[in-house]
């Protein structure tokens, strides 16, 4: 295999979300199951990394968590906060290897949007730069939208994740015709990112049959996963589960053409 085939095709990393072994804990208030365990447990079975949504109602991990699976765990942790002083003293003293900022909105059931850099650009500017004097990566959740693209760069971001959710609502409802301009979108706004120098990460209600088709996006370098691994680690076991989505998305991988590349 040629070097210029292959590069492409091995960077893309897992990072699995295990907020949600909290948030089973949390529903009975008692101290298992252990979400730095789940960590460990998915490092072993091939995560490239770890993610955690500190949310500001602590709805599930908690700073004694993000500690915890830090101390457990060899791979990369990417600490999901929101862009409040609250969550800047914490990232900052807790150093993970890379923070994502995200909009929070206490009502939600998860996280709904990308963030609107545009309109926030002076206070994200100052925040990024505050962050970035002790943690390497900076990540902004966005829509695939060229404008709030081009705005991350100008406040110092590092990274993007663009947000997935839309595509995945599109595929469960069947729409295909939609859902294949949403794709689209994500796949020119993957290319327009990595342009300006982003490293490009996507993530949000990703599952086992989607994965594979977000995966063949050759400028997309890491995926972030909670809800469907841990749902799927109710019926395969948390291990199973991580290397089921790892096979899947070395499926999508593979599938990437010689065009492409
Ligand atoms: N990426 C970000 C920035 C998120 O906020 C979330 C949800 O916490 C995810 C990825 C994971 O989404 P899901 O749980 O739907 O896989």
């Amino acid at each position: 295999m040629s070097s210029s085939k292959q590069s492409p095709k091995t960077l893309l990393r897992l990072g699995v979300n295990i907020d949600h072994v909290a948030t089973i804990r949390n529903a009975r208030g008692v101290s298992y199951p252990d979400p730095a365990a789940a960590a460990r447990l998915a490092e072993e079975a091939g995560a490239d990394g770890i993610t955690a949504h500190l949310r500001e109602d602590r709805r599930h991990i908690i700073e004694e968590d993000v500690e915890a699976i830090k101390r457990s765990v060899e791979v990369p942790l990417n600490l999901e906060i929101a862009a409040t002083a609250e969550m800047e003293k914490i990232a900052l003293k807790q150093k993970p290897n890379a923070v994502c900022l995200v909009p929070e909105n206490r009502l939600e059931l998860t996280t709904e949007g990308g963030l609107d850099v545009i309109k926030n650009k002076k206070f994200l500017k100052s925040y990024i730069d505050s962050l970035r004097a002790e943690i390497p990566k900076v990540s902004l959740f966005l829509a695939p939208d060229k404008l709030q693209i081009e705005a991350a760069v100008e406040v110092g971001a590092t990274t993007i994740e663009m947000h997935t959710g839309e595509y995945c609502e599109l595929d469960i409802l069947f729409d295909t015709k939609k859902r294949d301009v949403e794709f689209d979108n994500l796949v020119r706004m993957a290319k327009f990112a990595k342009s300006l120098g982003l490293e490009v990460h996507a993530g949000h209600g990703l599952t086992i049959s989607n994965v594979a088709a977000i995966s063949t996006i050759k400028e997309v370098e890491e995926l972030n996963i909670g809800h469907a691994i841990i749902a799927d680690s109710i019926f395969l076991g948390l291990s199973e589960a991580v290397k089921a989505f790892k096979k899947r998305m070395a499926f999508g991988r593979e599938s990437i053409t010689e065009m492409q590349i």
